[in-house]
């Protein structure tokens, strides 16, 4: 196969004591496949060093519009040639008045008029200096200019106080440098996910539940959001670090999830259930926490309602996307269960190897018979996944 294309991307670091941040956030991009150049004003290089960065993007560190180790020493315009993104972060309130203006007196501001690729900033200042009329009025500028503004969060700030204006973070910074790079295949799409386990009470302390980590769906809603679909998420207990979608729904029950699903499958295009639903519940659940005084305890339970089958009866119902996890006959167990429960699309694994694993290896099932994928890590299984659906996905 041939090697796959690199995401290459110039990361400019303006003054401001968040470029101290800018070293991890190399190192993430690094890590996740993108080739970085960095470029850095004047003032930059006063929190941060040159060295620091080149030795963790490995490639030589710019700042002077003059370097002469550019061949046609046109910094300015070669930089950015072979670039996808350009990504100022920090991006100061000076940095952000001189792009809204279209200034260019340093490297970094040329090299941002003379671009041909998108632009994000992540802006990071103090608060009052964020809420200024001046800095609100460039930050609409730049909008309106088509470029793109990623944060900022809220929070501590460096100067004491507390308020908006802190720089993302590198983590999530890094995710919408990888959501920038995706084709957006699931453009404008309303896409719902269901994932983790349930919970199913049996008394105060104590509950059915299975080893699903969430892992898989969570990230096959981070690559449905790669993909420019809004997202919702609706999520059993999991230790998970959420992905930046829309809207997450935190549920614990079968009967919680049903319902969330119920309140936000009008609005979908595509219902992706990954979730792994408790088949049964218990009938009557104790407040208290039952003591083990008795000899045998029973246990009475009552099935739970199939959600996705609930979901694909719908007379219109969204694209429906099922999840088998099998431990034995993977291939008849998984075109079984999409016939039944009337899926265009099924994916299957087993259970020996996905549960709680980082990686996986899927099976599609569709009307076209059956495509497996490579092993690889859960988000590249999501991302190929969610490639499968665009394929397929029809609009109603
Ligand atoms: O449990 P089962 O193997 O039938 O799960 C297959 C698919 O059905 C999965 O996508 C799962 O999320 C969904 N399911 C559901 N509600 C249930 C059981 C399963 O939505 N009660």
């Amino acid at each position: 196969m041939p090697p796959a294309p690199v995401d290459r991307l110039l990361l400019g670091i303006t003054g401001g004591i968040a470029a101290y941040k800018t070293a991890e956030l190399v190192r993430l991009l690094v890590g996740q496949g993108n080739e970085v150049d960095v470029v850095m004003t004047e003032a930059a290089r006063q929190f941060v060093t040159p060295v620091t960065l080149q030795a963790v993007s490995g490639r030589p560190v710019w700042h002077d519009p003059w370097d002469p180790r550019v061949p046609n020493n046109m910094a300015h315009i070669e930089l950015t040639r072979d670039k996808g993104l350009v990504l100022v972060a920090p991006a100061s309130a000076d940095f952000i008045a001189k792009l809204a203006n279209g200034l260019c007196d340093d490297l970094l501001s040329t090299l941002c008029l003379a671009r041909d690729c998108p632009l994000a900033v992540a802006p990071a200042m103090n608060r009052q200096m964020w809420e200024n009329p001046a800095t609100r009025r460039n930050i609409q500028r730049l909008l309106d200019d088509g470029i793109e503004v990623w944060g900022p969060a809220a929070g501590d700030q460096a100067c004491g106080e507390v308020g908006m204006g802190r720089m993302l973070e590198p983590t999530q910074l890094a995710e919408r440098v990888a959501r920038a790079f995706t084709p957006k295949t699931l453009n404008g799409l309303r896409v719902l996910v269901t994932a983790g386990p349930t919970f199913e009470r049996i008394d105060a302390v104590r509950a059915i539940t299975n080893l699903s980590s969430g892992k898989m769906g969570y990230a096959i809603a981070r690559a449905a959001w790669e993909a420019g679909a809004e997202v919702t998420l609706i999520s059993g207990p999991t230790a998970l670090v959420p992905p930046p979608v829309a809207r997450i729904a935190q549920v614990s029950s079968a009967q919680e999830m049903l319902a969330a699903v119920n309140a936000f499958v009008p609005d979908a295009d595509i219902f992706v259930s990954v979730a792994a639903v408790a088949d049964y519940h218990v009938l009557n659940p104790s407040d208290q926490k039952i003591k083990k005084d008795a000899h045998i305890l029973t246990l009475e339970l009552a099935p739970n309602p199939d959600i996705l089958a609930s979901v694909s009866a719908l007379a219109d119902p969204p694209f429906c996307v099922g999840f088998a996890a099998e431990s034995e006959n993977l291939d008849e167990f998984a075109e079984a269960k999409r016939r039944r429960k009337n899926l265009p699309l099924l994916a299957a694994n087993f259970v020996q190897t996905a549960f709680g694993a980082d990686d996986n290896a899927l099976v599609l099932f569709d009307d076209d018979g059956r495509h497996p994928l490579p092993r690889a890590s859960k988000l590249e299984q999501a991302r190929m996944l969610v490639a499968h659906i665009a394929r397929l996905y029809q609009p109603r």
